[in-house]
């Protein structure tokens, strides 16, 4: 069974949403810890809650960026994690971290990358005045929400929508293919090639 670690910030709903797919038997996975830089996170309550294990790392108690990343993949190490899941984690890793778990580490991004890349994704999307928004699930490479594309959800703009609300469109949208992207990957379906994921239909 795949194991994964997974690093979130905040709220985490896409963490509850990987949670719920491995409950119901869609995602043959095991979620072995969560992980937040943020003492206060929803997605440590969540995690808890149903009997995860859940550590707080704090950027504060360590003396620079490398002994931070390095007490992370000691918890994610300790537990044996396969693929680090990034679900809402709001702190740049270092090359060091990406190249230790090169090619096994995926984020998501609201926004159908490359466009909109960093905060307010979504914001960025209406000022730009795009019609189709979304959600991106890729491999982390060392830039900023770049790296190989696994899967994309598109969502309609609409003339009256707002942040929140077209944030939480693209949310239900994020809560679907982010498992599926990890269940892709779990049956052994993605290969990275050339700087692109192809997706193997069968075995
Ligand atoms: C999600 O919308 C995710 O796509 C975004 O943060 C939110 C976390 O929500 N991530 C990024 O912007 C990464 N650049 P959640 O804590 O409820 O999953």
């Amino acid at each position: 069974m795949l194991k994964l670690g997974v690093l979130a910030s905040g709220r985490g709903t896409n963490l509850q949403s990987i949670i719920d797919a491995v409950k119901a038997g869609e995602l043959e996975a095991e979620i072995e810890v969560v992980i937040s830089d943020n003492q206060d996170a929803q997605a440590l309550e969540r995690a808890a809650k149903h009997q995860i294990e859940a550590r707080y790392v704090g950027p504060g108690n360590y003396d620079n960026i490398q002994d931070f990343e390095q007490a992370i993949i000691d918890q994610l190490e300790r537990n044996d994690v396969e693929l680090v899941i990034l679900a809402g984690f709001m702190k740049l890793l270092s090359p060091y971290f990406i190249e230790y778990y090169q090619s096994r580490i995926m984020n998501i991004h609201p926004s159908l990358l490359p466009a909109f890349k960093g905060l307010h994704a979504q914001q960025q999307a209406l000022d730009y005045g795009v019609k189709v928004a979304g959600c991106t699930v890729h491999f982390v490479d060392q830039g900023m929400d770049t790296g190989p594309i696994i899967l994309q959800a598109a969502v309609e703009v609409k003339e009256d929508d707002t942040e929140e609300s077209l944030a939480s469109r693209i949310l239900e949208e994020e809560h679907r293919i982010y498992p599926a992207a990890i269940k892709l990957y779990a049956e052994g379906k993605l290969e990275i090639e050339g700087g692109k994921v192809k997706i193997k239909e069968s075995l």
